[in-house]
């Protein structure tokens, strides 16, 4: 996991006489450079190459095992991204029905998706039986009943699976740590063989699987193999009574270096997974999102200004906390550094953006040789990162490019004040 295809290379222009400046970055085999002057900044540029390499590295380690990979269309729903993901055969995990309609406009086939989340509506479970998704990821009795009521008024079989809370400690952040028993995701594991016999009962469901997800950057594999035992011991009790699973789906989850992680790699998470399996036939099913685009990604910024006062400096740069709110909500660590790199002293500063709250940092004390005008390159930027942003401060959200190799595709545009007031109306004159 730590290809993310960018690399430094001389700087075309640079004068070996002055040597101001050393070399510059590029991802895939264009410049950052270019990006910032052909789109602008703020902006988020992907890499197809690394999006590619990432999700092939599940289905080579997975290689003659059935299995479904299906990525979490939440991290990264671009519909270039989704495309380059259905192009290879990519499933998908969705948590509403407006992801559902991104991966049909961008070629993703509804035989292959997952519908995961606590609070599914009418409306979108009958969307998802229209189109003809794999199955509903169950997380309560309550919607079971749901699902059951919804597909017996449209007289088409559900495929189900339970999304069973193991109870296990992913030892992430509290925010995206969702297997313990006090979060709101999935049924109680105890509760599930009772649940499973309730809808084998049911006319409109079938039983096709089981499913958990235990929370979000696990760098060590031991809580998944906690969990996969728990839920393998599930699937033996089910057996034991009837109720045969057909696949076992383990979420997302793996974690990915943004600073000094050691996570495992998508082939030794594998590798004991399968071991742990046995010779049971379960098609194993993952739902991974951030391990596809985190590093496939990044986030370039400008410094507009650099603020000196007695006890810090800033960097103030143009993109802030609605574009990428990762550092301010989790404060999470990305990487930053000039995207041309100079022979100039490096000074400590805060990387901040113009929005109005203290929050609005993109990373503390860091270490750059900056001036007003450099671009930054914001590191591991692909997931979470745009699908998060919002219009706060009322700043348009910045454009998003892929690159190709050589080639760098606009894949959506910047947004422009008409946007950003589409829909609102004043009152009427009384
Ligand atoms: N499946 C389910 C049911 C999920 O809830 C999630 C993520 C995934 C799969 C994908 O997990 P991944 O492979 O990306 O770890 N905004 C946070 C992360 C929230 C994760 C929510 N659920 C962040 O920026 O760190």
């Amino acid at each position: 996991m730590t290809y993310d295809a960018l690399s430094r290379r001389p700087t075309s222009g640079s004068s070996a006489a002055t040597h101001e400046s050393e070399d510059e970055l590029y991802l895939e085999d264009v410049a950052l450079q270019d990006i910032a002057t052909r789109f602008g900044t703020p902006c988020y540029v992907y890499s197809r190459a690394v999006i590619e390499q990432n999700f092939l590295a599940y289905r080579d380690a997975l290689a003659d095992h059935p299995h479904l990979v299906c990525y979490a269309v939440k991290a990264n729903s671009n519909l270039a991204v989704l495309n380059v993901l259905a192009r290879l055969g990519a499933g998908f995990d969705i948590v509403s029905v407006g992801e559902l309609e991104r991966v049909l406009l961008a070629g993703g086939d509804a035989s292959r998706v997952v519908f995961s989340g606590v609070g599914k509506q009418r409306y979108e479970i009958e969307r998802c039986l229209q189109a003809g998704i794999h199955c509903f990821n169950v997380e309560s009795d309550t919607e079971l009943a749901l699902i059951q009521q919804v597909a017996s008024d449209l007289d088409r079989p559900a495929n189900i699976s339970l999304r069973v809370n193991p109870d296990v400690d992913a030892n992430t952040h509290p925010y995206i740590s969702t297997g313990l028993k006090e979060n709101k995701f999935g049924v109680p594991i105890d509760t599930a063989l009772d649940l499973y016999q309730r809808a084998a009962q049911m006319s409109h469901l079938r039983i096709v699987g089981v499913d958990c997800h235990i929370g979000s950057q696990l760098t060590d594999t031991s809580p998944f193999l906690d969990a996969l035992a728990r839920v393998l011991a599930l699937v033996d009790e089910l057996a034991a009574v009837g109720i045969n699973i057909e696949h076992l789906d383990l979420g997302g989850g793996l974690g990915v270096i943004y600073d000094k992680e050691t996570p495992p790699t998508v082939a030794q998470y594998i590798s004991q997974v399968r071991e742990q399996l046995g010779d049971r036939k379960l098609t194993l099913m993952f739902e991974p999102g951030r391990s596809i685009v985190a590093n496939a990604g990044v986030f370039l910024t400008r410094v507009e200004l650099i603020k000196e006062t007695p006890d810090k400096n800033f960097a103030i740069v143009d993109g802030a906390m609605n574009d990428l709110i990762r550092p301010a909500l989790y404060q999470a660590y990305q990487g930053i550094e000039p995207v041309i790199s100079k022979n100039t002293p490096a000074a400590t500063y805060d990387v901040v953006g113009p929005v109005c709250e203290t929050g609005d940092f993109l990373g503390k004390d860091r270490e750059l040789a900056i001036a007003a005008g450099d671009l930054l390159v914001v590191r591991s930027s692909g997931a979470y990162g745009f699908v998060m942003s919002s219009n706060y401060n009322s700043r348009p959200r910045p454009p998003e490019v892929m690159v190709d190799s050589s080639d760098a595709w606009l894949v959506r545009a910047r947004e422009s004040f008409a946007d950003l007031v589409r829909g609102e109306t004043l009152l009427p004159q009384l």
